[in-house]
């Protein structure tokens, strides 16, 4: 069975198909109304989200087929206490392909343990969101024709946004991608993601200012502070508003680099860089539909298949008090070697 947990499970070939389906989508988007007829999707949204949910929603329901789940997890079993494992065992007997979007760090991989159906991430905490990244990569691609050799800036979450470590993940299968890491020292990324770039012979750097390095950029990827994922309101408090993109400071960038920003946005894009042409925020989040389309038309099509049993695990061996298997002790305790680290096979956390 095939899922999607992480961007990194996909080949740069096996990405590219997708894309190009998303753009013939985009182009006749009537010639695809019956692709998916007859399948069934579930959306299992433990955690709030609107773009995601709803366009992963749209995106079924343009493809012919229709779509069950909940978007708040007080109003399922989980409220009674029912395991990961339960909910995913009995929803992908349902389901031709599972939606899951999870507060906990390693929760879609988990999942995918015991699904008969395929496993979709919508984003497991702090960790990965890869179809966001779907819609990030067809944007770029969309809008400047191209995403090798390309300059991109990372802007304000680094630690906790999911959108930018599975964007980083996927820029690796790239050719000659610069990042600038823009963050203050506290929102700095995660040790795993910069041992991950490491091992991949990434070209970055991490600075704090985000005028400085402007006039660099082909991309600038602006994101929210997450403020849900912070230990104390004083740390976040700390560092809130850090960064405010406006139109004044737009002025020093190049005039056909992007901006994006997966949204929701709260105070770090001003209202008046809307209207600005290089701004595709709005744009990003159509492609996102789009990509979702594509990728629905490929992993919802294959056969239910019951997974072979896995061991059962009785303690964590991960020390990340977010990660999954903090919370459902059942699970075996996978780990798994990057750029020569021993990490969680669910969270990438290294374990000691
Ligand atoms: C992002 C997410 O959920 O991680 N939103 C989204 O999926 N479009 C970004 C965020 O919440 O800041």
């Amino acid at each position: 069975m095939r899922h999607l947990i992480d961007f990194g499970d996909l080949t740069r070939a096996e990405w590219q198909t997708i894309y190009d389906r998303a753009e013939q989508i985009m182009a006749d988007p009537a010639a695809y109304s019956d692709a998916c007829k007859g399948k069934i999707q579930a959306n299992l949204f433990f955690e709030p989200s609107t773009r995601t949910n709803f366009s992963f929603q749209t995106a079924m329901m343009r493809l012919g087929g229709s779509i069950f789940g909940f978007a708040d997890p007080k109003s399922s079993s989980v409220a009674k206490g029912e395991t990961l494992k339960d909910t995913i065992k009995m929803v992908s007997a349902y389901a031709d392909v599972v939606v899951m979007r999870n507060p906990r760090e390693g929760a879609a991989k988990a999942a995918s343990l015991y699904s008969e159906s395929p496993i979709i991430n919508a984003g497991d905490g702090g960790h990965m969101h890869p179809t966001q990244t779907m819609a990030d990569l067809t944007t770029i691609q969309h809008y400047l024709g191209k995403v090798d050799g390309i300059s991109i800036g990372l802007c304000g979450d680094l630690k906790n946004g999911r959108t930018v470590h599975s964007l980083i993940k996927a820029l690796a299968k790239f050719d000659n991608v610069k990042f600038y890491l823009i963050a203050p020292q506290e929102l700095r990324i995660p040790e795993y993601m910069r041992a991950f770039m490491r091992a991949q012979n990434m070209g970055f750097v991490e600075v704090t200012s985000l005028e400085a390095v402007m006039p660099n950029l082909d991309v600038l990827y602006m994101t929210r502070i997450q403020q849900e994922r912070f230990q104390s309101p004083i740390e976040y408090e700390q560092v809130k508003g850090v960064y405010v993109l406006t139109r004044r400071k737009l002025e020093r960038a190049r005039d056909n680099m992007l901006v994006l920003h997966p949204l929701p946005r709260v105070d770090e894009i001003s209202v008046d860089v809307d209207d600005d042409p290089r701004a595709k925020y709005f744009e990003q989040a159509r492609c996102g539909m789009y990509a979702r389309m594509s990728l629905l038309m490929d992993l919802a099509m294959q056969e239910h298949r019951v997974p072979d049993p896995v061991e059962i695990g009785t303690k964590p061996v991960c020390k990340n008090p977010n990660c999954i298997t903090q919370y459902e002790h059942y699970l075996p305790p996978l780990v798994k070697e990057t750029g020569g680290r021993c990490c969680c096979a669910y969270c990438d956390k290294e374990v000691d």
